[in-house]
């Protein structure tokens, strides 16, 4: 039987892990990025990884099919190229072409959100269903689009950027990353729960957050729990966003289940009961009926096996 090798690119780390047909993962490896040394240090640390998770498995490299790749920035998916990826150090990389020559196997290439939706809905929480949005909170918000059991891509390659949908009024918003204001990414992402966090703390609100050196988001959930209400109105503006997010999606595409992953679902009910309150609050009623809003179920895996995915699935 093949394997497929998927490759989950990050600021910080490059995971890899061999999957089979089924989109069972039978090994994975992870090594540093070191974005620091540049993009030839980064790619040269893709080839290695992946040769080496081959190397060590019980698997000969001719039984690999081909290798699947997310990378967490704008991905023409189409012509193969990183366009922008600022965690990752990429401006309009050709990696694609570049893997597959170096490797010689077939390469496909997308963006991390929408292969880690591809993951959950192969193999997650939205197996089984045809079509579902996937929103990871991490560093940014990453969205990916499955439809009829595959990956929306859209003109250019780039559907599913659900981060990048300007939300915030403009009173209250600030600039994103991509440039634009009052993106989702400025308030839902863990980065934008520490800076309401900091904010919080600078302006002398009364708060247990003003006690901790270095807030994590983990943190403000901590103390939301705990009954702080500042922390927990961080957390409901950050579900605010989320959920009427989902309820403008909803409208346009109707899909049957939300997948909520990322570092910032961790913090578990206090952030779904809101997105689902606020969702039930904007969304016309037939439109609600029958649409779950869950937890992913893979974990940091994700965006292995929708990478390997990539291959198999789309
Ligand atoms: C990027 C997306 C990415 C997301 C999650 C955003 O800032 O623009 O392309 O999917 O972060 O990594
Ligand atoms: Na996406
Ligand atoms: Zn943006």
């Amino acid at each position: 039987e093949n394997i497929y090798v998927g490759v989950d690119l990050g600021g910080t780390a490059i995971k890899v892990g061999i999957c089979d047909e089924q989109g069972k993962l039978l090994h994975t490896y992870e090594g540093p990025t070191e974005v620091d040394k540049g993009v030839d240090t980064v790619i040269d640390n893709i080839e290695k990884y992946v040769r080496q998770i081959v190397e060590e498995s019980p698997y000969s490299w001719d039984r690999l099919a081909g290798v699947g790749a997310g990378v967490a920035g704008f991905t023409n998916v189409r012509e193969g190229i990183v366009i922008l990826a600022p965690n990752v150090g990429f401006r309009d990389v050709p990696i694609r072409s570049i893997l597959e020559e170096r490797l010689g196997k077939p390469v496909k290439i997308d963006n991390d959100a929408n292969v880690a939706a591809l993951g959950e809905a192969w193999a997650g929480a939205g197996a089984g269903v045809e079509n579902c949005v996937c929103y990871t909170l991490g560093t940014g918000v990453g969205g990916g689009i499955i439809i009829n059991g595959k990956i929306y891509q859209g003109f250019s390659g780039m559907a599913g950027e659900l981060g990048h949908v300007s939300i915030v009024p403009d009173l209250e918003a600030i600039k994103c990353g991509c440039g634009k204001m009052g993106c989702l990414e400025t308030v839902s992402s863990a980065t934008g729960i520490i800076r309401m966090a900091k904010d919080a703390v600078e302006r002398g609100d009364h708060t247990s957050l003003s006690t901790v050196p270095v807030i994590m988001a983990k943190d403000v959930f901590d103390a939301a729990k705990a009954g702080d209400e500042v922390a927990l109105r961080i957390v409901h503006r950050a579900a605010f966003y989320l959920g009427k997010s989902l309820a403008a999606v909803t409208a346009v595409l109707n899909p049957q289940a939300y997948i909520i992953g990322g570092g910032v679902s961790k913090a578990g009910n206090i952030l779904f009961d809101e997105v689902r309150s606020v969702f039930a609050s904007y969304t016309p009623e037939p439109l609600q009926e029958g649409v779950s809003i869950v937890p992913a179920t893979l974990g940091n895996d994700a965006g292995i096996v929708g990478a390997a995915g990539l291959l198999i699935r789309s």
